[in-house]
């Protein structure tokens, strides 16, 4: 890791025209496909900019958004998925995208990395989202020899099941500098198809095995309130009922409602047409003949 060059050393470079007038040109609002926010771009970008990795490991590339990102600003990266790499993204030079299981695949690069004496400066954790799968990959990178001075990103920490993964993890059993899961906040989707899921968010996790980085402990709970749990029972709620802010869902609960009036109606009817037979005369007549019946067929 080329550490944190100090402000002076590193003069602001001011963007150039065209770069102002195309902000699309800028890296955090690329077209490009790209699974994370603009926020979650930004604050990638910014951590990549002050790391420079030598070395950088991505677990989950997808079409290979972010991991074009890792690539501009790292020497090396070796990139992790269970599908092939877009051809773009194989044709980099400096990444070596690996296909397979992270979770057989990684503990493999992980100790031969360790044992040519390497360090992993750099790692984003977004690949299997299953509680086990994140919870396994965080283990993975903790317990490695090759992370002695390393930035660990994960995404999708708002996210129950990479949260409840993440969150299994006995951080201070690994002496880390710094965990903070709500490093980047994540978003409560909106779309009807995706009401009230819970996605998105940065996890920071700081490796300093010299023990320099001490930036109060593993900030898991201890001191502040989680993100999650107050957004949470919110999103449930949101899922259960329905997001009332919505014009779709508002339209749709007076769509229902048209719906179900003339269904009431129409058993309103029935009931008023039934009570009509059991209190006329040749109902009440009949009903000693109803009675022998009842006793027949209960024999
Ligand atoms: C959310 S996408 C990654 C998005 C990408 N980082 C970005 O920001 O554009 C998750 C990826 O993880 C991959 N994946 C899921 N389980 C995996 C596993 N066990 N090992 C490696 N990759 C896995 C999926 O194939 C998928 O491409």
């Amino acid at each position: 890791m080329r550490l944190l060059k100090s402000r002076e050393s590193q003069p602001v470079t001011r963007p150039t025209a065209e770069a102002t007038t195309d902000l699309r040109g800028l890296p955090a609002f690329t077209q490009a496909p790209w699974q994370m926010s603009y926020g979650e771009r930004t604050v990638l970008e910014g951590l990549l900019a002050m790391i420079s990795p030598r070395l950088a490991i991505e677990i989950g590339r997808a079409e290979g958004g972010s991991l074009r990102r890792i690539a501009a600003h790292s020497e090396a990266v070796l990139s992790f998925d269970i599908v092939d790499p877009p051809a773009d993204i194989a044709a980099l030079p400096n990444v070596t995208a690996l296909t397979g299981d992270s979770h057989v695949m990684l503990p493999a690069e992980l100790q031969r990395i360790a044992d040519a004496g390497g360090n992993v400066d750099f790692v984003l954790v977004d690949g299997d989202h299953s509680a086990e799968g994140a919870r396994k990959d965080m283990v993975d990178l903790l317990s490695s020899g090759a992370l002695q001075t390393s930035v660990i990103v994960a995404h999708d920490t708002l996210n129950e099941e990479v949260r409840q993964g993440l969150c299994e993890v006995d951080y201070d059993a690994f002496d880390v500098g710094w965990v903070d899961l709500d490093f980047v906040p994540g978003y409560v989707a909106r779309t009807p198809e995706r009401l009230g899921e819970c996605w998105g968010g940065l996890g920071l996790v700081v490796v300093d095995r010299s023990g320099s980085f001490r930036g109060g402990g593993a900030n898991t709970g201890s001191q502040l309130i989680s993100q999650a749990s107050l957004v949470w029972p919110v999103a449930k709620l949101v899922r259960e009922i329905g997001d009332p802010a919505l014009p779709g869902i508002e339209q749709a609960v007076a769509t229902r409602g048209d719906e179900v009036t003339p269904l009431r109606e129409d058993l309103t009817r029935a009931r008023s047409a039934l009570d009509a037979v059991q209190s006329s005369a040749s109902w009440r007549l009949t009903e000693p003949l109803r009675a022998l019946k009842r006793r027949v067929t209960s024999r």
